[in-house]
């Protein structure tokens, strides 16, 4: 047993506060890679579930310097017509999800005439033969830039970027309204899978001068998450929770005598199972839903977050984060520390 490794959550580090001569928050950059074609002025992401994003949250993340990803339960038709909406609108970049089914090669197409930048391939443990083929079939057919997610491990991203893909999502069972890590026994806390897959997308770029972002996914509960994870090497964050409740979210309000909710569902949980026509047999469900106090605007959640992402850098003396990679000195906690720092 005694070479089990230890795996860690960002819960269980913080940064060092050093030395800074930033004068102001504003004095500092945020710029990040998205993919090997695409950057983005503030480095979030909006995540493809059909609580979070279409037509109205990628509009508004793209405004606000982020992006939006749209999710793949829709028809094609229905999801075709969001990219269409989007592209008239002059958004860029334009990212839209598909599976790994043979009836989703119809969707890339369909996806791409729309005038699609970026296709994410989206499956819950994209380390597969089937991922793996549909990225080298969708690299091979169109001039689109492809994320593939999520994975846990750097043996997948290295996989993976051999296959082609020109960004990385990363994270396995940590999502807010997941249960994979308890229905099947699988899964890394985030900072050592980020860890993971940060070394070898750096082996990569050592080797190959080719820089392939990482995107860091589920259970991103702060903007010092997010600070903490782009320190670790994570290059965007994709937000569910943080984001959910807001007006710019599909669904309706629910109004109860607990105040005003919305939605927020996991997509392999049995409401987005029924969504989708029908609840499988033999398939367990691996996500829940729960109402979620109603937000008002993303954008003052936006606002909130770049704000504490640029004071997490002065906090370091770092004016953007390739000098916060270089300068931050991480501290591992214990659960006394955890407890001090209000982690829950
Ligand atoms: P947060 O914590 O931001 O996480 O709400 C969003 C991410 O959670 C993943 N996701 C799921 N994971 N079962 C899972 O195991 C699900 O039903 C489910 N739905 C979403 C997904 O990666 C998303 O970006």
């Amino acid at each position: 047993m005694k070479n089990i490794p230890l795996a860690y959550s960002l819960d269980d580090v913080l940064l060092r506060p050093r030395f800074s001569k930033i004068k102001s928050r504003l004095d500092t950059d945020i710029f990040m890679p998205l993919t090997q074609h695409y950057s983005l002025a503030v480095p979030i992401v909006a995540t493809n579930m059909s609580t979070i994003t279409e037509y109205e949250m990628a509009k508004t993340m793209a405004r606000l310097g982020g992006a939006g990803m749209i999710h793949r339960f829709l028809s094609i038709p229905a999801e075709e017509e969001i990219v269409r909406k989007l592209k008239w609108d002059n958004i860029s970049p334009i990212i839209a999800s598909i599976g790994i089914l043979d009836e989703d090669r119809e969707r890339a197409h369909s996806l791409v005439d729309a005038g699609v930048n970026i296709l994410l391939i989206d499956v819950a443990h994209a380390h597969s033969e089937q991922t793996i083929e549909q990225l080298k079939y969708i690299k091979g057919k169109h001039n689109v830039d492809v994320i593939v997610g999520n994975v846990a491990t750097g043996t997948a991203v290295e996989d993976l970027i051999a296959a082609g893909a020109d960004a990385i999502r990363v994270g396995i069972g940590g999502g807010s309204r997941c249960t994979t890590r308890t229905v099947t026994g699988h899964g890394i806390p985030n900072l050592t899978s980020l860890l993971e897959a940060v070394e070898a997308r750096n082996a990569y770029f050592d080797a190959t001068k080719i820089y392939i972002p990482i995107i860091i996914d589920g259970g991103i509960k702060n903007s010092g998450d997010i600070v903490k994870a782009l320190y670790f090497g994570a290059d965007v964050a994709s937000l569910g929770y943080l984001l959910a409740g807001t007006d710019e979210t599909p669904g309706e309000l629910v109004k109860n005598g607990d105040g005003i909710f919305k939605k927020y569902y996991g997509m392999a949980s049995k409401e987005a199972q029924a969504e989708k026509g029908s609840i499988k047999k033999g398939i367990a469900p691996e996500g829940f839903s729960e109402l979620v106090p109603y937000q008002g605007p993303v954008e003052s959640i936006i606002e909130n977050l770049v704000g504490g992402i640029r004071s997490g850098l002065s906090y370091s003396g770092a004016n953007d984060i390739k000098r916060l990679r270089e300068i931050g000195e991480p501290i591992l906690l214990t659960s006394a520390g955890q407890a001090e720092s209000k982690i829950n």
